[in-house]
């Protein structure tokens, strides 16, 4: 059956600052955290870092011309921290402001709707001298930034992303160091994640004070199938949904931290988790005007061995056999995409927007010029099926935003990762639409993934 998204339907791509602005020096920008972490012997593969990117910074009005020329009528972006506050509290930098207020002005010039991310990671590095998201006062740090860039766009910025994928903030950046800042701590990840969930609610506080204005945050979201029917990876796929999923869905939905994973923290941390005072599950709770939805993959989970170090009794198992995947390994699961999509809509009850979807695959101009990368272009059309299954089975979707408009600055993983719409020649800046960009451009002028 052939699904017809509604006029209205928001189909965009997404970006964030850290990942194609570079111009690190720029118009009085402050070091961020990424800048300091990437110094780090090893933490980058290849030993890059996000001086360059994709040049958007300078290139930023043809980046608008190419988020145009797709028939894009939406674009998800995010404002460097450290570009409007450098200090990370107190002086805001007024050409930080300028420059977004520039992009935005030119995206709504051209029709596109943006989609604003407050916080894509690159937290000041000022904050660290506090301890960054393991502080408290992060949140009012947060809130000052919120505030900053919400005085000069909430007036014409309807859709704003506070925070993106609290979980991997937690997990990669304060779990397992394999992120900025670089800290390797059970305990400071659970106070730096709830952190950054009570700096989504301050933010909304924010954000909501202004007329016409959606808060929302972008969760990373990844179904846990058990890999055998034994109830002991039953449990396993439970417990790592909670971990991934539940631990941020739920508070967001008004119902508090889930209790089997608070259970699961303060076993592996013999202690309390005072961090989460009386009072916090309130201030997180009602103030989300959306969910953002960034889905690549599902986990496959089993339980355990017994007597294990790790700190929860599951582990990811699979997936086991031929399955097809990216180049990055990670299993093409689009039917995944719709299940969740129909869960969040029976379980939680916001309107949903997919702020990330997409794939790496290295493909590259050939000698004609064009990028012909066939693997994206099935991933993108079969993420998109489901979700029209999903949206004719009843989920409310507003918006379906690819990860990338353009290859970029993948974090730890360097510029090896592709998952743009549009492939960059680094050393040049040279953009080229891949055929998969113009397969997207025919099915958002058609209106069906059917094309
Ligand atoms: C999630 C993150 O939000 C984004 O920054 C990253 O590049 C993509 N996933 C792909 O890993």
């Amino acid at each position: 059956m052939t699904f017809r998204f509604p006029p209205e339907f928001l189909w965009g791509a997404a970006t964030s600052a850290h990942q194609i602005e570079g111009s690190l020096d720029a118009d009085g920008r402050g070091e961020s955290v990424w800048d300091v972490f990437a110094r780090r012997p090893g933490a980058i593969e290849g030993g890059g870092d996000g001086s360059l990117a994709s040049d958007s910074y300078r290139r930023w009005a043809d980046d608008v011309e190419l988020i145009a020329g797709l028939g894009l009528n939406a674009y998800r972006f995010s404002v460097g921290w450290s570009r409007i506050v450098p200090d990370g509290r107190g002086r805001v930098e007024k050409r930080g402001l300028d420059h977004y207020e520039r992009l935005v002005d030119a995206l709504l010039d051209r029709g596109v709707t943006p989609v604003l991310t407050l916080n894509h990671w690159d937290m000041p590095q000022a904050l660290m001298a506090g301890g960054g998201w393991v502080a408290r006062s992060s949140v009012d740090a947060f809130a000052e930034f919120t505030t900053a860039v919400a005085d000069r766009l909430a007036d014409r910025v309807e859709w704003w992303v506070t925070q993106n994928e609290p979980w991997i903030i937690a997990l990669l950046g304060y779990q397992l160091g394999l992120h900025a800042p670089g800290i390797r701590d059970l305990g400071a990840s659970v106070a730096a994640g709830h952190h950054v969930m009570l700096a989504h609610g301050a933010g909304a506080d924010v954000l909501r004070a202004h007329r016409g204005v959606r808060a929302g945050v972008a969760l990373s979201l990844f179904p846990c199938d058990p890999a055998t029917p034994s109830a002991e990876d039953a449990a396993a796929a439970w417990g790592s949904d909670g971990y991934v999923n539940r631990w941020y869905l739920d508070p967001l939905a008004g119902r508090g931290y889930p209790d089997d994973m608070r259970e699961h923290y303060e076993r592996a941390l013999g202690r309390e988790l005072t961090e989460i005072r009386d009072g916090d599950e309130a201030a997180i709770a009602g103030r989300s005007d959306f969910l953002g939805v960034n889905y690549y993959t599902r986990r496959v989970m089993a339980a355990a061995p017994a007597g294990d170090a790790r700190p929860f009794p599951w582990q990811v198992a699979g997936p086991s056999g031929d399955v097809a995947r990216t180049d990055e390994g990670w299993e093409i699961a689009p039917d995944s995409f719709r299940d969740l999509l129909l869960r969040l809509h029976r379980d939680y009850p916001f309107p949903l927007l997919v702020t990330e979807n997409g794939g790496v695959f290295g493909d590259a101009p050939l000698h004609d010029g064009r990028v012909r990368d066939t693997r994206r272009q099935s991933f993108l059309r079969g993420h998109v099926r489901a979700m029209g299954e999903a949206m004719a089975a009843g989920a409310d979707v507003r918006g379906y935003l690819h990860w990338s408009l353009l290859d970029n600055f993948e974090w730890s993983l360097g510029y090896r990762p592709r998952f743009g719409l549009v492939h960059v020649d680094y050393p040049s800046g040279r953009r080229t639409v891949k055929d998969s960009g113009r397969l997207y451009a025919r099915m958002i002028a058609a209106g069906t993934a059917d094309v």
